[in-house]
Formats: structure tokens, C-alpha cells, sequence
């Protein structure tokens, strides 16, 4: 079946004692069991519930694995992935990746004895580089946020092959309607499905999807050992989302195509981040993994002032951290999402005082460019 179908159908049978085309919320704790050591495939929430295990299909169809787990954030996704790490392994991660991400890795996991080490993906000879005879993992985020630096899926995935490492790619700017990174070589994906898998910025959740059953084993002793398992509601909101995953995608991705190349013309304007545009260093490499361009850009207005100009001026995009949403949202990354990252990284990869990075959303595209036009001619 196509895309679209999948996303409408897999995991969201109608349910069979009613025949409910939508599955209601299992909102229970507990199940009964009909004898002792029987039960009807559930036995207790943290474990597993029909709203999660629905939710879990469905992401994993879309994403070409063999099996999901879906979680209370991307980060608890993510947490779960670096714990199939053990003492003294190390693992090469994008420079600029989500400040969470770094937050985590180098403030709490390096405490059980793990070692990073940021590389600028974009460039597969450095990951190349940056192998060690202990590298057991290469995680990937492209595009990468806030600066779009895009890396070549299949060409890491050869180094990493060649070690044996697993490679880990956070897929969530483009979501599996955009780039499959499973066809392209990686192990396993991840997603904050708070952004464009749910799309209506009214929920969190993170999934993590594998290739490997014994990935996949540890993976699901983590979620129900830690109890980091996504909740019955959160689940129901999700698969609704995902159902229009196809349609708001394409939009958002007209839409992106179509700011981006207002800003690049716009006098005000002193850079677009975005690998739709010819003038992005990795476009070409954006053509040949992506199936299209997403709505996800950053463009330079040159001073912290400039940038609080146009922030504190918008009507229709709302100043909010997160993405992926049909509302666009306005953020300034150097303040707000990696305010974290140390001053000295955030310059070194390109996250400058001027830059301002927007989730374009799906609404008529020319209220997007009024709106943006004259808060930019505040400047
Ligand atoms: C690319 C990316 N990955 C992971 C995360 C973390 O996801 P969550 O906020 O759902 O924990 C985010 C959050 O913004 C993100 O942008």
C-alpha cells in the first residue's frame, strides 16, 4: 500500500468488540486476567497497552523497521537508545544536534563511563576521522537543528557498517513522509513525535524504531523497566495525527520552499538555511536522500537586535520553542532552544546571535510572507 494509506490504516483497525472505526482510549491501569498466568495480551499499562502497541505499528510501517517502541518524549526515546551503550564504548554524534541531546550525553551519561565525541556529520571523511576502535554508535540528525547541515545517510552508513557500529538517525525534521533513513543504511530511528508524526502541537512522545530483534529486546526491557512508555491519551492523539502525516507534509513542504526563496530575496536578509535552496552547501546530497525539503529553515538577520526586532513583531507566527506543527512558530535559537550549548560551540557550528529559525506551518502562504515582511522591515 502507498504512504497515505499506510498512515490512515496500519495499527488502527476497527476495534473488534464494537467495530468502532476509531479504537477508543484504553484509560486503565491494570487488565484482568481470565485465570492465573492467563491474560488477554496485556496485563498492565507501563508495560503495554492497545493504544501504544496500535501507535507502535503504525510508526513502523511508516519507517520501514521491524518493530517501534513509542515513548513520553523524544528524549526518553533517545535516553533508552544510548543505554544499548555499555562502560567504555563510544559513540560519534552530530555537532550541532538538539541541545537536549548534549545536555544529556555529556552532563549525565558520561558519568557511566560512555564517550562522545561531536563531529560535523556533514562531512563523511570527518565521522571517518573520528572512529575509534571502541565506536559502537553513530547518531546522526539530519537535517540538523537549528543550521540545517545536512549528512549522507548512506555514506555513513558504510563507515559505520565497516566497524560494526549502529547507526542511529533522528529523523524527526523531515518525518518518514520526507526521508526513510532504514532504505538508506541506519539501524535504528528515532523521532520526537511532539513535532510533525502528531503535527498539533498538543501532545509529547518520542519513538524509536529498530531493525535489529536484539535491539529491539533491550529497547522494550528499557521502556517497561523504566516505565518511560507512552500514555494511553498521548497515543490516541498521535495516530490521529499521523493519519494526515501525507497531506500536512506536502504542504508544509510547498510552504517551506516558498518562504525560503522570499527570504533569500529579502534586502534585509543576510542568510537562508534551508537544503531546498541551490546556495545550501549539501543540497545536492538533500536531492538525492530526501523526497522533498520540509519546512524546517533559519536565516540570518546579522544582530541580536535585529533578531528581537522581527521576534517581538510578528502576528501570525508565534514565538514558541518546538516545530512541526499546522501553526508556524518563530524561534531564536542562540536564547531559547540552545541556550545550553556552550557560547564557543554555538558559534563554531553557525547558531549566531542573528539567526532565527521558523517551523513553517500550513496556513495560506501569503499571510506567512505579509506577516514576515513587515516585521523584517522593522529592521
Ligand atoms: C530534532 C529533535 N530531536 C529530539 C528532540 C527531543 O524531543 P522531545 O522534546 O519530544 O523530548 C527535539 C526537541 O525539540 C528535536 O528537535
Amino acid at each position: 500500500m502507498g504512504f497515505a494509506t499506510d498512515a490512515i490504516h496500519v495499527g488502527q483497525e476497527p476495534e473488534p468488540a464494537t467495530g468502532a472505526i476509531v479504537a477508543p482510549i484504553f484509560q486503565t491501569s491494570t487488565y484482568v486476567q481470565p485465570e492465573l498466568g492467563k491474560n488477554k495480551g496485556y496485563d498492565y499499562a507501563r508495560t503495554s497497552h492497545p493504544n501504544r502497541r496500535a501507535l507502535e505499528r503504525t510508526v513502523a510501517k511508516l519507517e520501514g523497521g521491524s518493530g517501534a517502541f513509542v515513548f513520553t518524549s523524544g528524549m526518553a526515546g533517545i535516553d533508552c537508545v544510548f543505554r544499548l551503550l555499555r562502560p567504555g564504548d563510544h559513540a560519534i554524534i552530530s555537532e550541532a544536534v538538539y541541545g537536549g541531546v548534549i545536555r544529556l550525553t555529556t552532563q549525565f551519561l558520561v558519568q557511566w563511563g560512555l564517550e562522545f565525541s561531536f563531529v560535523d556529520t556533514s562531512s563523511p571523511a570527518q565521522v571517518e576521522r573520528a572512529i575509534k576502535p571502541n565506536t559502537k554508535m553513530i547518531y546522526v540528525e539530519t537535517p540538523t537543528n537549528p543550521t540545517m547541515c545536512v549528512s549522507d545517510i548512506a555514506a555513513i552508513s558504510k563507515i559505520s557498517a565497516a566497524r560494526g557500529a549502529t547507526l542511529v538517525v533522528d529523523n524527526t525534521f523531515l518525518s518518514p513522509f520526507l526521508q526513510s533513513p532504514i532504505a538508506l543504511g541506519a539501524q535504528i530511528v528515532v523521532h520526537s513525535m511532539t513535532k510533525y508524526l502528531n503535527g498539533h502541537s498538543d501532545a509529547v512522545g518520542g519513538a524509536v524504531i529498530l531493525t535489529n530483534p536484539s535491539d529491539a529486546e533491550k529497547i522494550y526491557f528499557l521502556q517497561r523497566s523504566t516505565g518511560a512508555g507512552l500514555a494511553p491519551m498521548d497515543c490516541f492523539l498521535i495516530s490521529r495525527g499521523i493519519k494526515t502525516l501525507a497531506v500536512r507534509m506536502k504542504q508544509h513542504d510547498a510552504n517551506g520552499r516558498t518562504i525560503a526563496r522570499f527570504l533569500e530575496d529579502h534586502p534585509r536578509v543576510q542568510r537562508v538555511l534551508y537544503p531546498g535552496l541551490p546556495s545550501h552547501p549539501q543540497h545536492e546530497v538533500a536531492v538525492r536522500q530526501q523526497r522533498g525539503f520540509g519546512a524546517m529553515l533559519s536565516f540570518d538577520v546579522v544582530t541580536l537586535e535585529n533578531a528581537r526586532t522581527v521576534l517581538n513583531h510578528v502576528k501570525l507566527c508565534s514565538l514558541a520553542e518546538s516545530l512541526g506543527g499546522v501553526e508556524t512558530l518563530i524561534s531564536h535559537p542562540a536564547t531559547m532552544t540552545h541556550a545550553s550549548v556552550p557560547p564557543e560551540t554555538r558559534q563554531r557550528v553557525g547558531i549566531t546571535d542573528g539567526l532565527i529559525r521558523i517551523s513553517v506551518g500550513i496556513e495560506d502562504v501569503e499571510d506567512l510572507i505579509n506577516d514576515l515582511d513587515q516585521a523584517l522591515r522593522r529592521i
